[in-house]
């Protein structure tokens, strides 16, 4: 093990979805091990503009962890414990309105949980880790579940590149790892929510826990069943769709890690999720 201080270190995660397995050149690749248990895949730490990135395939490089199957607080716990305090989370979705066709680049501003059967906090009731000084309870404020500053930094990115984002709306998270049946994706869409996906929760919540700044942009690869005659959804066309896409995605994720603030320098409530709250779990 490498001496204290010397480890690898990263100011800005980014945790990558279906058919982005690869980030950044000339990396370094870290195993992290958590008090949760192992996170999706190794870090693979490297520098863009002049800042360090962490990257992580949220279903691990060779995409064998299911959406339901994530280690959602490994994953992020891993990001923190080296140093990570602004994370960027790219996923593919299904557009619940005909204009959200596939290729729509869409920054939500909102999220709406209907996932089932995931460990979705750190705050678990008995410390977990041995000889926790307090009861491990904390209620965090998520009334906006996105980073205000990285959200910016994401939709200036997109437009440098020429593709005109969604500047907000809203993400339903389904448990999976089927898609929708064509009366849930019509009751989605009938809520007024915009897009469909599987990862976005606890994703962004378990980053407001852990004090992180966390921007979703999530990329369409297909008009969900409800919103689309024809056969529905399949898994074959989101991975093509993604796949299509995940050069330019990748371009705008290099320019919106530039141009996200100074890690330092953050004045959003991520950064002060726990004001005044005595944790019953120490943040790595
Ligand atoms: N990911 C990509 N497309 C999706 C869809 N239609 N529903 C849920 N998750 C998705």
């Amino acid at each position: 093990p490498k001496a204290p201080g010397t480890a690898p270190r990263a100011q800005i995660g980014v945790i990558g979805g279906s058919g982005f397995y690869s980030f950044l050149d000339n990396v370094t690749e870290i195993a992290v091990d958590t008090p949760y248990g192992a996170p999706s895949d190794s870090l693979f730490l490297g520098e863009v503009a002049g800042r360090q990135v962490a990257f992580l395939p949220r279903h691990g490089r060779k995409h064998h962890l299911p959406p339901h199957r994530i280690n959602y607080r490994a994953n992020l716990w891993a990001l923190r414990s080296v140093g990570v305090r602004q994370v960027l989370g790219p996923c593919a979705v299904g557009g619940l309105r005909p204009e959200y066709g596939p290729g729509t680049l869409l920054v939500p501003d909102q999220v709406v949980d209907r996932t089932k059967a995931r460990a979705q906090t750190y705050f678990d009731g008995e410390p977990l880790l041995a000889g926790g000084p307090r009861p491990n309870v904390v209620h965090v404020t998520f009334a906006d579940p996105y980073c205000p500053a990285g959200r910016l930094a994401a939709l200036k990115a997109a437009r440098g590149r020429d593709w005109e984002p969604v500047d907000g709306g809203t993400l339903v998270v389904i448990e999976g790892p089927r898609f929708s049946t064509r009366a849930e994706s019509r009751w989605h869409a009938a809520q007024g929510w915009s897009v469909v996906g599987m990862t976005g929760h606890p994703e962004a919540v378990l980053a407001r826990e852990l004090e992180l700044c966390y921007t979703s942009l999530t990329l369409v690869t297909d008009l969900d069943a409800g919103t689309e005659a024809g056969e529905g959804v399949s898994h074959q066309e989101v991975m093509q769709v993604f796949s299509a896409n995940v050069g330019r995605l990748r371009e705008v994720l290099f320019d919106a890690v530039a141009a996200l603030p100074a890690t330092a320098e953050r004045v959003c409530l991520c950064v002060r999720a726990h004001d005044g709250w005595n944790l019953g779990i120490e943040l790595p």
